[in-house]
């Protein structure tokens, strides 16, 4: 990346161009009932039962923005791409949520500390994840969450963050991880996969100031 004006990230994806059409894929736009209920069950179950803050980075259009303001939680929503935020404002218009354009790996939310810091499909394009996952535990609040929902797509050229890979990136954290599988649920999907997907929920032991 050069710098924040810079859409393309480090796997030459322009997700300013992407913005407009993100949504027709099922599990982005979660316009087919049985996708969006299968998404909101499983958030439901990664997220605190208690209205919490949610820090949502490379929140693209803002889809599980709005699944976590509808459970009622407060989002922040952060997105390096301007068209993308555009549109998770839109999305989320009268909800108690606010989107701000930067860099996920170091969002621009000052001292704000947040209950979880939730990323979907955002982590495996960064250029250094463990220095970002470090980053983010620092903006937890005590007893905080992270919750990676990522993967590796394809089969013939895959791109992506392996699920071993993820967890030896968080061990230096400490505390806890559970993994969940997600490839064998098509109704997150659309439609029957066959790479790896899967969720992690990792609570650090050592929450605190980043010192990133
Ligand atoms: C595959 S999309 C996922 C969007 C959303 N999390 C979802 O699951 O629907 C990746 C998103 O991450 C954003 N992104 C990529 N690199 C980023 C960075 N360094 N900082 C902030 N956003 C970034 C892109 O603009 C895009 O909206």
């Amino acid at each position: 990346m050069t710098d924040d004006s810079d859409v393309t990230g480090t796997v030459g994806v322009d997700w300013d161009a992407r913005a407009a059409d993100f949504d027709e894929e099922p599990d982005h736009g979660l316009r087919d009932p049985r996708v969006r209920e299968a998404w909101a069950g499983r958030l439901r179950s990664w997220l605190p039962e208690r209205a919490s803050d949610v820090l949502d980075l490379g929140c693209g259009t803002g889809s599980l923005s709005l699944l976590a303001a509808e459970q009622g939680h407060r989002v922040t929503g952060v997105d390096r791409s301007p068209a993308m935020v555009r549109l998770a404002r839109e999305k989320l218009a009268g909800r108690d949520a606010v989107f701000l354009v930067g860099d996920a790996a170091a969002p621009p939310t000052g001292e704000r500390r947040y209950d979880v810091v939730l990323v979907r499909h955002v982590l495996w394009t960064l250029p250094d994840p463990g220095r970002a996952l470090r980053h983010w535990r620092g903006l937890l609040r005590p007893g905080g969450r992270l919750v990676l929902v990522e993967g590796v797509w394809g089969t013939v050229s895959p791109v992506g963050i392996p699920v071993d890979l993820l967890t030896a990136l968080l061990a230096p954290l400490g505390g806890r991880t559970s993994v969940e599988r997600l490839s064998d649920d098509a109704a997150l999907w659309g439609r029957v996969v066959d790479d790896e997907r899967y969720t992690v929920v990792a609570v650090p032991d050592r929450p605190g100031p980043s010192r990133e």
